[in-house]
């Protein structure tokens, strides 16, 4: 029974690698995402075989309650919280490898079965993996919530963490040198790394949170890893691992969309997300009588003698829920014999792959979404490249004010378009709270509105012409 147990593992985890090979382009993601799931029944069931298991009445009152959580939660997110949901998961991930790891240690010394000093250090690390990555993503909710400020007693906190980090190095050595440890120097780590999560997280700012959130991914799967082995489970510790990597590479593919270094963004202070109220006192002054507005109507004339036109989604086309008009409009185009892309920046929105799922759902023609780096050559030659709810990944100063917070961020760079119509609501700033000088350039137009209403009233004066 032990071998098919592993034997089911390992299949399971073939499953998770080319479930993850497939999530890495939106035409085979769907697909990725199906061989996972199949992955994740196989490990189930191969979990429940084994012989060291609680007993199935607990396992079915777990998933019964765990399960309808999970599914009201889900039901009642809004696409524009799903990185509130993503941080939560995370952070209920390395609960469990908190409270797992805890629960297992307090048995074995309630049996006096402790095993060896190897068998403690990962309980030790389980624990302090664990309880950082549930007390971090607690912060990084509220963050993304905005229910947490940012710029206030920053470096208190980076000294907190500091202090908690040294404490915790202290604490987990004796607690693993004792080979038994105390219930004691147990609620003792778990405290301290309680508050090192906090500590670790509270500085960083909310326009970091994204790279932040899948740093605690990472923490989550190496949580369960380390779990993995404390239980000897070889599923675990498996899944656990890949969870860890891909969370990693996904961290260091973040870092370089938004030109940070990991040390830069942990460490550098706050960035994004800091007062508001300032930021559009100043927008107004940059702005005062520099931008040049338009209409539905003018941007369907505009769009009538376009041939080659380029759609930017941003942030604002999510809360919009304008997915379904911009298709609507896009097909209208392409009637006229307009060629239509899409381009679409890493961090545009507010998860990784945002855009993508927005624009899937209203099934977009995967070859017409074009990443940064192959679209930002072709944008000079766009006749018209229309922002939609997009603000810092189109902002100029990006690359040319080195003044600017965002400056070294890669942009799309939609400002060489012929021409450029963003479709906003307001001057207001996006997510790093700056203003954008891409509003008063020569070549670019702004239709104020919400994009849905603007992308619908476009699609009507065009079929008029
Ligand atoms: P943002 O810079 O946040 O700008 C979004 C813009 O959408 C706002 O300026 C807003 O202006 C507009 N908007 C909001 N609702 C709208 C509506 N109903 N209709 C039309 N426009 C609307 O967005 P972005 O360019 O996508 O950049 C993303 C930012 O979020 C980056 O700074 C990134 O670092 C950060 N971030 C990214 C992630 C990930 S992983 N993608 C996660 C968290 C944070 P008005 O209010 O004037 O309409």
């Amino acid at each position: 029974m032990f071998a098919l147990i592993n034997l089911s593992y390992l299949t399971a985890a073939v499953f998770f690698i080319l479930g993850i090979k497939g999530m890495t382009r939106p035409s085979t993601a769907v697909r990725g995402n199906q061989l996972a799931a199949i992955g994740m029944f196989v490990a189930v069931v191969a979990a429940l075989l084994h012989h060291q298991i609680v007993g199935y009445s607990t396992i079915i009152a777990g998933m019964l309650l765990g399960g309808t959580i999970g599914v009201w939660l889900a039901r009642r997110t809004a696409m524009t919280s799903m990185p509130e949901l993503v941080a939560s998961l995370n952070g209920i991930g390395g609960g469990a490898s908190l409270t797992v790891a805890a629960g297992t240690w307090l048995t074995a010394v309630a049996a006096g079965g402790i095993q060896s000093t190897a068998w403690t250090l990962a309980i030790v690390v389980s624990v302090m993996i664990g309880a950082v990555t549930l007390s971090g993503s607690v912060v990084a909710v509220l963050k993304l919530k905005g229910t947490l400020g940012d710029s206030r007693h920053s470096r208190q906190w980076q000294a907190i963490a500091l202090i908690c980090l040294a404490a915790v190095i202290a604490l987990s050595t004796v607690f693993v040198s004792s080979v038994t440890g105390s219930p004691g120097l147990m609620l003792g780590l778990v405290a301290l790394c309680l508050l090192l999560g906090i500590g670790l997280v509270q500085p960083i700012g909310g326009a970091d949170m994204p790279v932040v959130v899948a740093l605690l991914n990472a923490y989550s799967g190496l949580a369960g890893a380390a779990t993995g082995f404390v239980l000897e489970n070889q599923g675990l510790i498996i899944t656990g691992s890949l969870v860890g990597a891909s969370g990693l590479i996904l961290t260091a593919i973040m870092c370089k969309a938004m030109n940070r270094s990991l040390p830069n963004v942990l460490f550098g202070g706050v960035f994004g997300q800091t007062d508001q109220s300032g930021a559009a006192e100043s927008g107004n002054e940059f702005y005062e009588g520099k931008v040049k507005y338009s209409t539905p109507d003018e941007l369907a004339l505009l769009l009538d003698g376009a041939r080659n036109v380029v759609m930017v989604p941003g942030y604002g086309l999510a809360v919009a829920q304008a997915q379904h008009s911009v298709k609507e409009l896009a097909s209208q185009l392409e009637s006229r014999g307009t060629t239509i892309r899409y381009a679409i920046h890493p961090v545009a929105g507010r998860m990784p792959g945002h855009m993508n799922v927005l624009l899937a759902e209203a099934e977009i023609p995967y070859d017409q979404l074009k990443d940064m780096d192959s679209i930002n050559p072709e944008l000079p030659q766009a006749d018209v490249a229309i922002v939609l709810g997009a603000n810092d990944v189109v902002n100029p100063a990006a690359a040319e004010d080195p003044g600017s917070p965002i400056y070294g961020m890669p942009i799309l760079n939609v400002h060489k378009a012929k021409t450029v119509v963003v479709v906003k609501r307001s001057l207001s700033p996006g997510f790093s709270g700056i203003p954008n000088s891409l509003f008063i350039r020569d070549n670019s137009l702004m239709v104020k509105g919400d994009a849905k209403d603007v992308l619908q009233a476009t699609t009507t004066a065009l079929k008029e012409l």
